[in-house]
């Protein structure tokens, strides 16, 4: 574990922002802070920040209520702006990996190598027949800048920048534990990006994006009812007035059995993508987190779609919270939508 504080988390998804402050201590983790603010729609469309001022002004409320002091943040980017991949490339030494992997890493990345920001790991120095296996992050530039940009703007300094599906495997890894001889599957459903990371043996063995999410379900609503944005997030989470009994009710129902479909089939391509492409490792459980996994539609498709059981991941449960801090109720209400912000809030200011 490396010294120093931890970093803020900010977590800017396209339909709110989430921000974390975690102690780590001897004695474990502590919560400091855990709030959101729900953005205005198309504020932040395919990760691309399209209305800065007003997702800046949101990043000033959170600091300012929740009176955060500590400057070093740390943001994520999800989608299809970032690659992630797992590559084989002949042995060297970290100094000739770091002067090499602007030209090799061109040939895996779908834009122009001038545009991305790359950054490499080394995961075995020996794979064998004298190649070694390493990990690829390619991210855009300008996306990775409108983030620092945001995080600057209001006050903060940005210090590190993490990947949706490897936050939501540290913020597992706290709460859970990773089994040994087992293969789980982390599944964040948000609004509009879908993380996945397969884990065998606690080690990521795979790991996707899918550009697609809650924000579907809400679509869908508005177009079927007729109504606003409001509305349908509205209609769609339970509230007030859409009692079981009511048409209105039934209707939401019914497309989000149908969208969930649509979500599960894009989900399960993946991970049969997966199982075609390793050998032995059969997944034998879902560990969902996102705020669509609150879609009880998704969950029963997920079931039955994979047949194996899915459970709903807490972000919060190694976590110590002081009940005199946080009303408990909500903080649990929120939790399925602090996944990622959880695991931002355990990286270190001092880490690169
Ligand atoms: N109780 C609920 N039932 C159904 N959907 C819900 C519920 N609560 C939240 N959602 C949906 O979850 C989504 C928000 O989840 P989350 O906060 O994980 O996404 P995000 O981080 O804003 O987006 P991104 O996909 O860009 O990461 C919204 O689409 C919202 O409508
Ligand atoms: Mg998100």
């Amino acid at each position: 574990m490396a010294s120093g504080k931890n970093a803020i988390g900010l977590d800017i998804g396209s339909s709110s922002i989430k921000i974390i402050q975690l102690k780590e201590t001897s004695r474990g983790v502590h919560l400091l802070n855990f709030d959101m603010a729900i953005l205005p729609p198309e504020a932040v469309v395919d990760g691309a920040i399209m209305n800065f001022t007003a997702v800046v002004e949101k990043v000033r409320e959170l600091i300012a209520v929740n009176r955060i002091r500590n400057k070093d943040t740390a943001l994520v980017i999800s989608g299809h702006n970032v690659i992630v991949k797992k590559i084989n490339l002949p042995e060297m030494t970290r100094e000739e990996l770091n002067e090499s992997i602007q030209w090799e890493a061109e040939q895996y990345i779908p834009f122009d190598i001038k545009d991305v920001e790359v950054d490499v790991e080394i995961l075995n120095p020996r794979a064998g027949q004298g190649q070694m296996e390493v990990l690829l992050v390619a991210a855009k530039k300008d996306i990775i800048n409108d983030y620092e940009s945001v995080a600057r703007e209001a006050g903060l300094r940005p210090v590190v920048m993490d990947v949706g599906c490897f936050t939501i495997q540290n913020a597992f890894e706290l709460n859970y534990g990773f089994p040994s001889n087992e293969v789980i599957a982390l599944i964040n459903v948000g609004a509009a990006v879908i993380n996945i990371n397969i884990v065998a043996n606690g080690v990521s063995a795979f790991t996707r994006d899918i550009n697609m999410g809650g924000q579907m379900l809400t679509e869908e609503i508005q177009k079927q009812l007729n109504v606003s944005y409001e509305e349908a997030e509205h209609y769609k989470t339970g509230g007030e007035g859409t009692i079981s009994s009511s048409s209105i009710y039934r209707e939401v129902q019914k497309l989000a059995e149908r969208v969930s479909e649509t979500l599960v089939t894009e989900i399960q391509r993946s991970i049969d993508f997966f199982a075609a492409t390793t050998i032995n490792l059969d997944i034998s459980k879902v560990y969902l987190s996102g705020g669509s996994a609150q879609i009880p539609a998704l969950i029963r498709s997920l079931e039955r779609r994979l047949a194996v059981p899915v459970e709903l991941v807490n972000p919060f449960k190694n976590i110590a919270v002081d009940p005199k801090k946080f009303d408990l109720d909500l903080l649990q209400r929120m939790a399925p939508m602090a996944a990622v912000a959880v695991g931002l809030g355990l990286r270190r200011a001092d880490e690169k």
